[in-house]
């Protein structure tokens, strides 16, 4: 009896606390089904027109939504501007002078507000827009969660602090995601994402001059590495050059694919933080999945969804919580 009482008291505070948000609420397929029946349809066409304009917005969207989830949760905080002492997370380093496609975000929630006013939040605009990229780059489609709502707030030190550096150490990383409730796998999935977009010389330079970096897995891939090396050695000379753009993914930079993987084996992730998924793990987990994923694309895109719809749940605001913002540079007045 007396067992049976506790666990009652358990289950409810349980059920309590989760109601409350501490647990992320819960997100749901369709959700503006009755509320904004074209949402989906809205964006998806947008996101058409802004990639065919500029192919390489389908990775910006993508990472605006990584970079958005992991500061203060998928909360649409990166996009709000610098108003009075609340600084924007987008003069933080990491996205300083890199993260963009927010005009394209600004015109999908204007098409929005006058078709359903106060009704689609800006972080799910995010989660679709990165669903829409993703495919339209040959990648995999899913079912986005949506019911997400806006915060009240960003976070300029969060940004700089939880985004993590392209030259991390496998250790960091592992922690930086453990921090979002990411994991391993994640990790390994979700860096898949640098099969599309690009990077400027600044993020990669330290990774072409560090030495005792070359990766000998295949023989005669040392040469062709090599070349890699003296290409973007070249590209990157000096400063001057630190704006200077390099695919992700040197060999199929249009397409989302599988192509990441075989890279990392022959040595030639663009980013310190994407080498050390094989450099510091030879032989080991990582190393392992890195493998599966460059012999499996369908594997691979099975997982990326599986992580991007963890990603997507990171601390997510619903119900009552935040607020849907009219504009989503800034916080309702
Ligand atoms: C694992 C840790 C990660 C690090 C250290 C990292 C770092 C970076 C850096 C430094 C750039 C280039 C920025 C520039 O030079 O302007 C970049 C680009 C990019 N990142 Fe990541 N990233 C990571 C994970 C992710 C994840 C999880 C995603 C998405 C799921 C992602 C998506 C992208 C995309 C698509 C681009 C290209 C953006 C464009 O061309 O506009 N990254 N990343
Ligand atoms: C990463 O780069 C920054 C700035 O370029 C530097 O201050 C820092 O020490 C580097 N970190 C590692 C782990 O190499």
């Amino acid at each position: 009896m007396e067992i049976k009482l506790w666990f009652c008291l358990i289950l409810l505070s349980a059920i309590t606390t989760s109601a409350l948000g501490e647990f992320g609420g819960t997100l749901m397929e369709g959700f503006y089904k009755e509320s904004c029946p074209l949402a989906e349809e809205i964006v998806k066409h947008n996101v058409e027109v802004a990639v065919l304009r500029d192919p390489r917005m389908a990775a910006s969207l993508l990472r605006l939504q990584f970079h958005d989830c992991f500061v203060l949760g998928c909360d649409a905080s990166v996009l709000l501007d610098t108003h009075g002492d609340m600084l924007s997370e987008k003069q933080a380093t990491p996205n300083l002078n890199s993260l963009r496609g927010f005009e394209v975000i600004d015109y999908i929630k204007y098409l929005l507000e006058d078709a359903c006013p106060l009704t689609v939040s800006c972080s799910d605009i995010l989660a679709m827009a990165a669903r829409d990229s993703v495919f339209l780059r040959g990648g995999p489609w899913w079912e986005v969660l949506l019911g997400r709502r806006d915060s009240l707030t960003a976070s300029f030190s969060g940004a700089n602090q939880f985004i993590p550096a392209p030259n991390s150490s496998l250790e960091s990383l592992i922690v930086n995601f453990k921090q979002q409730g990411l994991g391993i796998q994640d990790l390994i999935a979700l860096s898949g994402a640098h099969t599309i977009g690009k990077a400027r010389c600044l993020s990669f330079k330290q990774r072409i001059v560090q030495p005792n970096m070359e990766q000998t897995f295949y023989v005669d891939e040392f040469k062709r590495h090599s070349t890699f090396r003296r290409i973007l050695r070249s590209q990157c000379k000096d400063s001057s050059r630190d704006n200077q753009l390099s695919p992700l993914d040197l060999k199929t930079p249009a397409y989302f694919d599988n192509h990441y993987y075989i890279n990392l084996l022959e040595g030639k992730g663009l980013l310190i933080s994407d080498n050390v998924l094989v450099s510091e793990d030879h032989e080991g987990e990582i190393f392992k999945k890195v493998w599966e994923y460059a012999a499996d694309k369908d594997l691979f895109f099975l997982d990326f969804v599986e992580s991007m719809l963890k990603m997507g749940n990171i601390n997510v605001l619903t119900g009552i919580e935040g607020q849907i913002r009219e504009n989503c540079r800034f916080v309702n007045i």
